[in-house]
């Protein structure tokens, strides 16, 4: 069967949406893989299940990672764990902040360990506006994020 990545974020002004498709276009420049790109609000259980890799985006906010993607994680966590289908799977994140980011960050680590997922790939982080090279960083986590999946060498 084909490789799934799921590509699950939140974006107010936009900017982590620009990244989210970027990370969806490199996953795509992978022949075959099938790629869900899903809004943290609309994402389920059954998303994170059916998929064989996840990147993860958020907006820093106030410090922390956007209330839409922690409440993906709340409702998703303990079932999650529960049914033992997500035990390890490769995951990268990529966050927007105005010009910080790591508490976004290290708060979404923190709780990958925990389900667990498996880091594959070093976050990237923008600040301030986007960049065709951030654009390009983003392109480049789908891609690799979706040849390691579907070579099956994480
Ligand atoms: C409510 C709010 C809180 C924010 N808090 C932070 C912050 O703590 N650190 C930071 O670097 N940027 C902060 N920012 C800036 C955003 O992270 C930045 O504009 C980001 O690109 C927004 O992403 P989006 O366009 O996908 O919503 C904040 C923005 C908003 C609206």
């Amino acid at each position: 069967m084909a490789c799934s990545i799921l590509v699950v974020y939140h974006s107010q002004g936009g900017n982590t949406r620009k990244m989210a498709e970027a990370v969806v276009a490199g996953a795509r420049e992978v022949e075959g893989v099938h790629v869900v790109l899903r809004d943290a609000f609309r994402a389920t259980l059954a998303d994170l299940i059916e998929c064989d890799g996840l990147a993860l985006g958020s907006p820093e906010y106030f410090g922390y990672m956007a209330g839409m993607v922690k409440d993906f994680f709340d409702r998703t966590y303990e079932p999650a764990r529960r049914e033992k289908r997500v035990f390890k799977k490769p995951y990268a994140v990529f966050i927007s902040a105005g010009n910080d980011g790591r508490g976004a960050l290290a708060a979404i680590e923190r709780i990958c360990i925990g389900y667990p997922f498996k880091k594959v790939y070093e976050a990237v982080i923008a600040r301030g506006e986007l960049t065709e090279k951030i654009l390009a960083e983003c392109r480049e986590l789908g891609q690799t994020l979706a040849a390691g999946c579907d070579a099956g060498i994480y």
